[in-house]
C-alpha cells in the first residue's frame, strides 16, 4: 500500500520544532510519510506561533496559500496546529474555510481520530489543554538536516504569567517530563551519532519531578521548587540541576545545552553543576526583557534589575568563560525614554554576546492587554528597537573580537553555505565558527584557532 504524504511547516520556537517531530511520529503509525513537496501532500499541517502579532500574520498568508493548493487537490486535508490553534480556534473555523483540522499543543495524540472525523465530512477540532501531557513515551521523528544536534523537550507549559506573554494561555500549565524517558531519548540520540542535545522548556529551571509511592499519583508540577529543605526530606525529588547531572553523565563527548532559563530561578547550584561538567556548554540564555526595574515590575517578571545583575555576577564567578545571551522587549506599556536608556545601559554592563530583540506586541487575554494601555507609538518602538539592535551589533562584534588568536574545541555541524570547502560548527560558548573542512565530517570535534570574525561568525584554522 502506498503511504499517504504529510507536509509539515513549523513556525516559532524550538519547542514547536520538537512538537512537529512528535506529530510526525504519531502520524507514521497511521501510515503517513513526510514529504518536502507541498504539491505532493495528502495532509498539510502548519505548526503555529502566537507570541507576536507578526508571527500570526505570516501563518495567515500560508493558510491562504494552502487554500489555493486545495483547489488543485480536492482531497487535500489542511490542519492548523499549535499555539494559534489554541488561541484563534473560533476565528480560524469561521474565516478560513480551507482549514479542516484545528489542534492545540496538548491534543496531538488525538490526530488519528480527528483525521477520521475529517474523512466523515466534519471538521476535526481539539484544543483542550492538559495538566499532564508531556508526550513522554513518543519518540520524536527527527526532521533536522545535520544529525549532529537535536532538541529534547523536558517540560511543557508555563506558570509565570508575565504580563505581555500569551504562552501560559496557549501552552497551559507547567508540567515536567519523566526523567527516565528524557534520559532514554538522549541516549538514543547519542547512539545514533548526535553529539549535541538542547533540553527544552519554557522555564527549565523549574523542572521538578517527584517519584510517586506505589499506587500514588506522580507530581510533575512545581509546588515546592526552590525549597532546598524539601529535597533533603524527600530524596526522590529531582530538580533541574539533578536532571542535568544525570544527562551530562551519559557521555563526555555529548554536549548539553538548555533553554530557556528564568532569571528568578537560575540558582548558584545550577552554575556549580555546570562548572563540574565540561560537556555542559558554557553559554546561558537568560532573558532580561528590560533593564528598568519599574518596567520589569509592570511586566510581572519577578525580579529587579539588581537581582538580574546579581545573577550575571554569579555566572561570571562560577563560569568565567561563559557567554550570556538574552531576550529584550522594547516599547512595553508606559516605557519612558529614561526606562529605555536603562535597558541600553544594562546591555552595555552585561556585555551580552547575543540577543533576540522585539518590539512589544499586545496579545489577547494577557494581563497587559487587560490592564495596561499599549501607549508607546509604533514609530518610537521602532526607533528604540533600532537603537538596541545597533548597540547589540557592536557588542556582539566586541565579544567575537576578544576571541582572536584563542583556541576552541568546535563541534562540526555541517557544510558552510558560502563555500563547499568549509565546515560550520560551534564553540561551547555557542559561537559559530567557519573553518577548512580538511576531510573532517559533521559530528567531529576539532581544535580551531580564531583568525578573524564578523559580529555573528568566527573564522578559524584547524590545529593539531
Ligand atoms: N511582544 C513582544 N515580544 C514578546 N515576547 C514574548 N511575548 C511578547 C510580546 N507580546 C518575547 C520575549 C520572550 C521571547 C520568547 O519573545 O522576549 O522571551
Ligand atoms: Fe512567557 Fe514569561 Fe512564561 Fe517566558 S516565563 S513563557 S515570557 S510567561
Amino acid at each position: 500500500m502506498t503511504k499517504k504524504k504529510l507536509y509539515v511547516e513549523t513556525y516559532g520556537c524550538q519547542m514547536n520544532v520538537v512538537d512537529s517531530e512528535v506529530v510526525v511520529a504519531i502520524l507514521q503509525q497511521q501510515d503517513y510519510e513526510v514529504t518536502d513537496r507541498m504539491d505532493k501532500a495528502d495532509l498539510i499541517l502548519v505548526n503555529t506561533c502566537s507570541i507576536r502579532e507578526n508571527a500570526e500574520q505570516k501563518v495567515n498568508q500560508r493558510i491562504r496559500e494552502f487554500g489555493r493548493q486545495k483547489k488543485k487537490n480536492v482531497n487535500l486535508v489542511v490542519g492548523v496546529i499549535g499555539c494559534m490553534a489554541e488561541l484563534l480556534k473560533d476565528r480560524l473555523l469561521e474565516e478560513e474555510r480551507s482549514v479542516d483540522l484545528v489542534i492545540g499543543p496538548d491534543a496531538y495524540r488525538q490526530l488519528p481520530e480527528l483525521l477520521q472525523e475529517v474523512d466523515n465530512g466534519q471538521k476535526g477540532i481539539n484544543t483542550i489543554l492538559s495538566l499532564e501531557e508531556t508526550y513522554a513515551d513518543v519518540s520524536p521523528v527527527r526532521l533536522d538536516k545535520n544529525h549532529v544536534s537535536s532538541f529534547v523537550s523536558i517540560m511543557r507549559g508555563c506558570n509565570n504569567f508575565c504580563a505581555y506573554c500569551v504562552v501560559p494561555f496557549t501552552r497551559g500549565r507547567e508540567r515536567s517530563r519523566d526523567p527516565e524517558t528524557i534520559e532514554r531519548e538522549v541516549r538514543e540520540l547519542y547512539e545514533k551519532g548526535y553529539r549535541e542535545v538542547t533540553l527544552l522548556g519554557q522555564n527549565v529551571n523549574s523542572y521538578h519531578w517527584e517519584e510517586a509511592a506505589p499506587g500514588a499519583v506522580k507530581h510533575s508540577g512545581n509546588q515546592s521548587f526552590g525549597n532546598e529543605k524539601d529535597n533533603k526530606k524527600n530524596p526522590a525529588v529531582l530538580h533541574f540541576e539533578d536532571l542535568l547531572e544525570r544527562i551530562a553523565s551519559i557521555a563526555p563527548d555529548l554536549r548539553i545545552r538548555f533553554a530557556t532559563s528564568h532569571p528568578k530561578d537560575l540558582s548558584d547550584r545550577l552554575l556549580q553543576t555546570m562548572a563540574k561538567h565540561p560537556n555542559l556548554c558554557r553559554s546561558i540564555h537568560l532573558p532580561v526583557q528590560s533593564g528598568s526595574t519599574a518596567v520589569l515590575k509592570r511586566m510581572k517578571r519577578g525580579y529587579t534589575r539588581k537581582m538580574y545583575e546579581e545573577r550575571v555576577r554569579s555566572i561570571r564567578k562560577y563560569l568565567p568563560e561563559a557567554t550570556i545571551s538574552t531576550d529584550i522587549i522594547t516599547g512595553f506599556c508606559g516605557e519612558t525614554e529614561e526606562e529605555h536608556r536603562e535597558t541600553l545601559d544594562l546591555m552595555k554592563w552585561a556585555g551580552f554576546d547575543f540577543a533576540y530583540m522585539f518590539k512589544y506586541s499586545e496579545r489577547p487575554g494577557t494581563y497587559a492587554a487587560k490592564k495596561y494601555v499599549d501607549d508607546v507609538p509604533d514609530t518610537v518602538k521602532r526607533r528604540r528597537l533600532n537603537e538596541i539592535i545597533q548597540l547589540q551589533g557592536e557588542m556582539s562584534l566586541e565579544s567575537k573580537k576578544q576571541d582572536a588568536g584563542k583556541e576552541f574545541e568546535v563541534l562540526a555541524e555541517g557544510p558552510s553555505k558560502k563555500s563547499p570547502d568549509d565546515l560550520v560548527g560551534r564553540t561551547s560558548q555557542n559561537k559559530v565558527v567557519v573553518f577548512g573542512a580538511n576531510g573532517l565530517k559533521p559530528g567531529h570535534y576539532v581544535h580551531v584557532r580564531v583568525t578573524g570574525c564578523t559580529s555573528a561568525t568566527l573564522f578559524g584554522e584547524v590545529i593539531g
